[in-house]
């Protein structure tokens, strides 16, 4: 550990201006400096660095902090290596403190060292020796791999034989003990050893900063009594669930493309690359794991998982899929014709046609699903049911309410099943979970949405306007059926207005009928749907009429027997009316937003720093209320 001390002299010297020049190039605005997003691809800069400050933020990917921050976000790094990585940078000398002994850190920098040792070991015999340059390179030019590529992954070649590795590393003074700590050789019974990897070609395996940490070795031939690939075990300084293969050269284009393809072999990845997709990583194998889905999170929230279309694939990218989404992230899916891998596609086709196959055929994971099941479900209704159940269930797994009934609006849409049949579903699976879990344990269901009439159907891409259009409508939708009941020492109407003061309705026929209602409040007269029928424009008539149809109801069944509250409606007026407050707030913020960026951009242009200073802390305002109002949505807790 590092100690406090450390930290602060870091934090003394470093300059955030400095720091952030190392990676990106800087323009003086004023006061400030902005760049094009080192985060993101955009064309207009919208990355600033406050010298004042000490502070960075990035409006395009919503990035912001001090000189630490940046370096962990650009480089990937956890905390303690960023501040090692500063300090170097400023000269400070690094006191540890104890929590990891000298001794340990020792022993792993050791195994550092002797993989980079063996590395290069497998390197030169794969280049310079006659059997390794006949064999070894001979396969990796028969699978079209280039120089840049061999160098690229600094891949190598293990010579037959039972001890050449171990003899070297012995005699350039590498100690048994170690060899076998590395898993570089295998230890026998009578305590003699040999070399793990021999007659194979090398795939070294790199730590997200660069280091060799473990190697898997590939058979040359088809005996069919070997394994494919000798992997690396478990050591000091490898933890398979931690590691992904190619990420350390993949990162940098995954933040670019703010997109990680997802593969399953070392040679998948390799042939990506010589097809200039970059931003590709391998899970090696094994099923993805919690620690290397956060691993991906710190460059990216997007991931597209490319699998082989056969049933072992399919049901690969499928658990891929619920792991992805449970992580928080967004994934997509791709699956290659029955037979083929990324690697013999691309080799297939070329570059060009595979990039196009890429673009076309990465699906989002609910057509995804639903394209799966439809196929095997023909018209059988029993089956579509089941289909629904399984989209439904992978939105469970999506920790943001929000992201959550974003999906279920865009599978809604789809498929075109009503959202409240979705959600229905989505509830009963939340029940059941808590019924595995914990019998007491408060289940979040979520509440149900407006009714929907078909218009929203055609929407599949929710911008903030039309979002707020939503939220504009449900806000009408419960003045014109409830806004008279009461709540707990209020009633729907003015409780409404109350809570809405500050908000300007969008729409022109909601921003009239609401008017309406609000002035019914303040003067203590009663509106209801009955007045706008009778005297409302001809628009205002069509409206009132859509929003007057009855919603869908959950069965009681649920509430007596479940003790779930539904937020169904005339029952729970008082959460509806909230949750509706804070949606519109939520949009509405979404939308400032959206509209505060322009003028950022338009004071960037001008030159303008004092509006420039106003609108970067205007932005910095409505994130935060846009959090806020995040945080208390989307969620209805019911014991
Ligand atoms: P594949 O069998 O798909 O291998 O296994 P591959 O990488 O496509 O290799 P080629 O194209 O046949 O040469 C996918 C991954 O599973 C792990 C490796 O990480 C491999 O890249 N694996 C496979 C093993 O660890 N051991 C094995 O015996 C087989
Ligand atoms: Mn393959």
């Amino acid at each position: 550990m590092i100690s406090p001390a450390t930290i602060d002299e870091v934090k003394n010297r470093m300059d955030i201006v400095d720091v952030i020049s190392d990676f990106v190039s800087l323009k003086k605005s004023g006061q400030n400096y902005k760049a094009l997003s080192p985060f993101t691809n955009e064309k207009t800069p919208s990355f600033f660095v406050v010298p004042a400050k000490g502070i960075f933020k990035d409006f395009s990917s919503g990035k912001g902090g001090d000189a630490i921050t940046f370096v962990m976000e650009h480089e990937g790094m956890s905390y303690a290596e960023a501040i090692r990585f500063l300090a170097k940078k400023y000269g400070v000398a690094i006191q540890e403190e104890q929590a990891e002994t000298s001794q340990e850190s020792q022993e792993r920098d050791a195994l550092y060292i002797l993989m980079n040792f063996a590395k290069d070991y497998y390197r030169d015999n794969l280049l310079k020796t006659e059997e390794g340059r006949s064999v070894g390179l001979t396969y990796f030019r028969e699978r079209g791999f280039n120089d840049r590529t061999l160098e690229k992954f600094e891949l190598g070649y293990a010579l037959e034989g039972w001890e050449h590795f171990s003899a070297e590393a012995i005699q350039k003074g590498y100690n048994r003990e170690l060899l076998e700590k590395a898993g570089l050789v295998v230890k026998k019974e009578d305590g003699s050893a040999y070399d793990r990897f021999r007659g194979r070609v090398i795939f070294p395996v790199h730590s997200i900063s660069g280091k060799v940490i473990a190697f898997g070795a590939r058979m040359l031939g088809k005996d069919k009594n070997q394994p494919k690939y000798i992997n690396s075990p478990e050591t000091e300084i490898y933890h398979k669930s931690n590691v992904l293969y190619g990420l350390y050269q993949a990162k940098n284009s995954i933040r670019q493309h703010d997109n990680c393809y997802l593969v399953e072999g070392y040679t998948d990845v390799i042939s990506m690359h010589q097809s200039d997709v970059d931003n590709v990583v391998a899970s090696s194998g094994t099923a993805l794991t919690e620690e290397q889905i956060k691993l991906i999170r710190r460059f990216t929230e997007n991931v597209t998982v490319l699998f082989d279309g056969d049933a072992a694939g399919i049901k690969a990218a499928l658990r891929g899929i619920d792991m992805i989404l449970k992580g928080g992230l967004n994934v997509r899916v791709a699956l290659f014709p029955d037979g083929e891998d990324p690697d013999s596609y691309s080799r297939k086709v070329g570059t060009s046609a595979f990039q196009q196959f890429l673009k076309d055929h990465a699906q989002d994971f609910i057509s995804f699903k639903a394209g799966l099941y439809a196929r095997e479900a023909g018209g059988d209704p029993i089956r579509k049911a089941e289909s629904i159940k399984e989209i439904v269930q992978s939105i469970s797994l999506i920790p943001d309410p929000v992201k959550r009934s974003v999906y279920l609006q865009e599978t809604s849409h789809q498929l075109k099943i009503s959202e409240a049949v979705l959600i229905t579903e989505l509830n009963k699976i939340l029940i059941q979970e808590r019924k595995r879990r914990d019998r007491d344990a408060p289940v979040e269901v979520m509440p149900l949405p407006a009714e929907t009439t078909g218009e929203e159907q055609t929407i599949s891409k929710l911008d903030p306007s039309t979002m707020v259009y939503y939220q504009e409508r449900e806000t009408i939708r419960l003045l014109l059926n409830y806004a008279d009941q009461a709540l707990e020492d209020n009633k729907v109407a003015s409780f409404l207005v109350q809570e809405l003061e500050d908000v300007e309705f969008t729409n022109e026929v909601f921003r009239d009928i609401y008017g309406r209602f609000k002035e019914g409040v303040e003067r203590g007269d009663r509106v209801d749907s009955q007045y706008f029928l009778q005297q409302g424009s001809a628009e205002i008539k069509k409206a009132v009429t859509d929003l007057l149809t009855s919603r869908y109801e959950v069965s009681p069944h649920w509430r007596d027997k479940y003790k779930i509250y539904f937020p169904g409606e005339a029952d729970n007026l008082g959460s509806l009316t909230l949750t509706n407050v804070l949606r519109l707030k939520f949009r509405f913020v979404q939308k400032m937003m959206d509209s505060n960026l322009q003028e950022i951009k338009k004071a960037e242009e001008k030159g303008n720093w004092d509006e420039l200073d106003e609108a970067l802390q205007t932005q910095e305002g409505l994130k935060k209320a846009e959090r806020e109002l995040a945080s208390a949505l989307g969620i209805v807790v019911a014991r």
